[in-house]
């Protein structure tokens, strides 16, 4: 029993990749011709008892690619049908099929970060740690692996945590249009996004301080202009007798000269009024109010509940005309100390999960995350590689199909390699199956030395927050991508040979 693994192409099946050395094909392609017959015989047996264990809904398509498969056998080559056991080493009965497949996979890439790490000219090395190797320095740009700015480098890299409201080349097309290739800016749909928040810089979970000031909000506000209606709101707000006391040059009427945050701890409200709305652009204004134990009252990102810690923790002023209500519930909160405290229950009770997972992301570094980045496109080019063996990715024997996959955390970069067997192929079985990998390796997730103790939890208790392809941003990651069905799942595994993805835990 040599042949077990039998590809099914699909529509949306990559073209097979040329046989890289040609001794070896001649040499198979003699072995060959006398196997045809029983190779045939043995995937129309695998065939036809693979058909009869799948459901009803995923049935269909296997049908369409098996008609496919009868209609262009006798035309096709041993690469075409992509039987992978032939060209490389023999699956033998006693070996498992994720022990062949782990060894048929594998790619040997031609860089080790270890020895030449990812190389980034004109800047300095801020982080401690990084899951591949990463150099910041002064060098020249050409020789590197990407330099900020638009110089002769292999990579030209944008890093600002400005407004492109006020900075238009932060705005992603408009980067990418002068040239840029990695985009980093607080819009988690850049490349590598950087945001202000962190859990190193803002101790979030720190305690509720009893609310001593007679006015309701404090404001910091330097500057009364902006590119929204902050000002007229703030004034609005006092019209709508809601006592500000504001420490900022803007509207000031006490003495500015005070720790912010430990002045902020005595308000039930912060007015965390930013000077552009802007998706994603969310700055320490908002993540102090939170430290502070306020509830903040936020002009700016129209996402901003996203950031929020949980359900009802914050209030948001999208327009003007939200002025009156949101004073009326400030107001109501002013004077119910319980529905207050309970604004704040996320302080006692820990944030909710997607607040975790947010935050979590900078728990790596941008500049690490940005030789991830890096590393990662240079690898993907190499598995593109029209050179690179073929690998299998699939094994089939008797009925099963074993499908392997590739898995790293968000923040990590080697991918470990998951299993999933075609009868059980599903959202629930991907999830527990990469929860295992990790945990029998004694995986800590990368946050768990930057969380506030209280909500970090034993090393190795976690659980799976999302699980996304790799190199989807982290708006898609975070919000906007999900497998409804495990019929998605299924699909995008059968389109896409060796797939990886991303996990994050919390
Ligand atoms: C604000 O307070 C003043 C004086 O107490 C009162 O006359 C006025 O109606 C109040 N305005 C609002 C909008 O509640
Ligand atoms: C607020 O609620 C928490 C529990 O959620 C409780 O421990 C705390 O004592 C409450 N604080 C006040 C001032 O009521």
């Amino acid at each position: 029993m040599g042949v077990t693994t039998s590809q099914r192409r699909s529509a949306h099946d990559d073209p097979p990749l040329p046989v890289s050395t040609p001794h070896a094909a001649s040499a198979t392609k003699r072995r060959w011709s006398s196997l045809t017959a029983i190779c045939v015989a043995l995937v129309v047996v695998a065939e036809i008892a693979f058909l009869a264990r799948l459901d009803v809904a995923g049935k269909s398509l296997i049908v369409d690619s098996w008609v496919d498969f009868i209609r262009f056998a006798p035309a096709r080559t041993k690469e075409d049908l992509g039987f992978q056991g032939l060209s490389g080493d023999k699956l033998s009965e006693d070996e498992s099929c994720e022990a062949w497949l782990e060894r048929e996979d594998a790619v040997v890439y031609s860089r080790d970060f270890s020895k030449q790490p990812v190389l980034v000219a004109d800047a300095s090395q801020e982080f401690k740690s990084c899951a591949v190797g990463c150099v910041f320095r002064y060098d020249e740009p050409e020789k590197a692996d990407a330099a900020f700015g638009l110089k002769k480098a292999p990579k030209k890299v944008l890093r600002s945590m400005e407004s492109a409201v006020y900075y238009a080349e932060n705005n992603l097309e408009e980067a990418r249009r002068r040239g840029y290739d990695v985009v980093m800016t607080t819009s988690l749909s850049s490349d590598v996004p950087v945001g202000y928040f962190s859990w190193s810089e803002y101790d979030i979970m720190a305690p509720v301080l009893p609310k001593t000031e007679k006015s309701l909000a404090a404001a910091f506000i330097s500057n009364c202009a902006g590119n929204n209606f902050r000002l007229a709101a703030l004034e609005a707000l006092e019209k709508a007798n809601v006592s500000i006391d504001s420490y900022g040059s803007c509207h000031r009427n006490r003495d500015g000269d005070v720790n912010k945050v430990e002045a902020l701890k005595r308000y039930i409200f912060s007015l965390a009024f930013e000077n552009s709305n802007e998706e994603d652009y969310v700055t320490e204004k908002f993540f102090q109010s939170l430290v502070a134990g306020t509830v903040p009252v936020v002009i700016g990102a129209p996402n901003i509940q996203e950031f929020a810690p949980a359900r009802g923790s914050i209030l948001h002023i999208k327009t003007l005309e939200d002025v009156a209500s949101v004073a009326k519930t400030m107001q109501f909160l002013a004077s119910n100390p319980a529905e207050f405290n309970n604004s704040l229950r996320w302080k006692y009770e820990g944030p909710s999960d997607s607040f975790k997972a947010l935050l979590d992301m900078a728990a790596v570094h941008s500049s690490c995350r940005l030789c991830i980045h890096l590393a990662t496109q240079i690898r993907e080019k190499e598995e593109t590689d029209p050179g690179l063996k073929q690998r299998p990715c699939k094994c089939t024997r008797g009925a099963e199909t074993v499908y392997h996959v590739y898995v790293r955390e968000r923040g990590g970069f080697e991918f470990k390699s998951v299993f999933l067997r075609s009868d059980k192929l599903t959202l629930e079985a991907f999830e527990s199956a990469v929860l295992e990998k990790f945990m029998s390796a004694k995986h800590v997730p990368n946050w768990k030395k930057e969380r506030p103790e209280s909500i970090r939890g034993p090393d190795h208790d976690y659980r799976v927050y999302r699980i996304y392809p790799a190199g989807m941003t982290q708006r898609q990651a975070l919000y906007t991508f999900r497998f409804g069905h495990d019929a998605d799942l299924r699909a995008h595994i059968e389109s896409r040979p060796c797939a990886q993805f991303e996990v994050i835990f919390v």
